[in-house]
């Protein structure tokens, strides 16, 4: 096995680099991706066996089924029954970060899918997924590029840090737009339109679009049948989490600085540095959720690496992107399950 040193090099965002990743997942291999929410880790999706490379390299447990990336809302009806609610998304949010699950055709392997009837399909916007989706000529399966229940990764370098050797080739495509996951609603006619996970397209914006309204299923302790990857704790960093609300008072002052104060937009006090010193992080300049956005993940991996026995942490309000905010600091703050 070669040692964490001895891993290839970044396979770079260039005419070579492309052209080595598409002719790996043609052959079967997985390649860890750049995206506009984070990075994934593909493989040919209608290729069972490329497909359980993936659940082994994330040690990822065979009910969690996976998002198919695609190239073109024709491929779409390659592999998932359309919906007319689904052409009316195209567009306005599509290519980006929504992911929509749909009732499957037969050609998607029950791995895949978990098992189910339904197939979750994206057709993500960043031009170095799409490149290789267009040049690979794969459906890509894709989660993303962390060991199973760890914080997900918003640049190549934290997709080798926690998969090391499990994964020696990764595209560098930069930083993550979002740097957090697409949105997940269920499309099928049975269950209505629902939220399964929150991310950058909002309840609201879709339900401007589809003039319909879109119910929010509630986080499961376990996998419940309608939203199996859902739950309760993920996204966990090793260190302790503790959250506290918008605006709330932080932490009682510590003596021994090894616990991190993050707050949502930079404090002006310039007493809070006396306070907590080095261990005082921020989310964003001005609050801008976006930027919080952005940042949550490599923040959440950086007070990892340090050596602090816990990170409290500021929630959003819980407003637009606040909800996919605090969906992942929520989890990620989960003990036991
Ligand atoms: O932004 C994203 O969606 C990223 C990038 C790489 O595209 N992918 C991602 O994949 O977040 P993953 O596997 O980490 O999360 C996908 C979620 C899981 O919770 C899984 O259970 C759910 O989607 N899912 C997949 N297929 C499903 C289905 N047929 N029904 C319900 N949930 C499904
Ligand atoms: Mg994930």
């Amino acid at each position: 096995m070669p040692t964490f040193e001895e891993l290839p090099p970044f396979l770079r965002n260039d005419a070579v680099g492309l052209a080595r990743a598409s002719d790996l997942l043609r052959e079967g291999g997985i390649v860890a991706l750049p995206t506009e929410t984070v990075y994934g880790l593909a493989a040919n999706a209608l290729d069972e066996q490329a497909v359980r490379r993936i659940f082994a390299a994330k040690g990822r447990p065979l009910i969690d089924p996976l998002i198919v990336h695609v190239a073109s809302l024709e491929e779409v009806g390659q592999i998932a029954e359309l919906s007319p609610l689904l052409e009316k998304l195209v567009g306005h949010f599509w290519p980006g970060p929504l992911t929509v699950v749909l009732r499957k055709k037969e050609n998607v392997p029950g791995l895949v899918t978990a098992g189910m009837g339904t197939v979750a399909v994206r057709l993500p916007a960043h031009p170095v997924m799409r490149e290789v989706l267009r040049r690979s000529g794969c459906f890509l399966a894709a989660p993303s590029a962390n060991p199973f229940g760890y914080v997900s990764p918003t640049c190549a370098q934290h997709v080798r840090d926690s998969l090391g050797h499990k994964v020696p080739w990764i595209l560098d495509g930069g930083l993550c737009q979002h740097g957090l996951e697409s949105t997940i609603i269920h499309l099928t006619e049975a269950a209505g339109v629902r939220l399964l996970r929150p991310g950058p397209v909002s309840p609201e914006a879709l339900q401007d679009v589809l003039g319909v309204s879109v119910s929010v299923t509630h986080v499961a302790k376990t996998a419940s049948s309608l939203a199996p990857g859902m739950l309760e704790r993920h996204y966990s960093p090793r260190t302790q989490l503790i959250l506290r609300c918008e605006g709330e008072a932080p932490v009682p002052p510590h003596t021994s600085g090894r616990e991190a104060v993050v707050w949502l937009r930079r404090p002006d006090d310039a007493a809070g540095s006396e306070t907590y010193g080095r261990a005082r992080f921020w989310l964003s300049e001005d609050g801008s959720l976006e930027e919080a956005g952005r940042n949550v993940f490599a923040l959440l991996r950086c007070l990892d690496n340090g050596d602090f026995t816990a990170v409290h942490m500021e929630l959003t309000t819980g407003l637009g992107l606040g909800a996919a905010i605090n969906d992942r600091l929520r989890r990620a703050a989960a003990r036991g399950g």
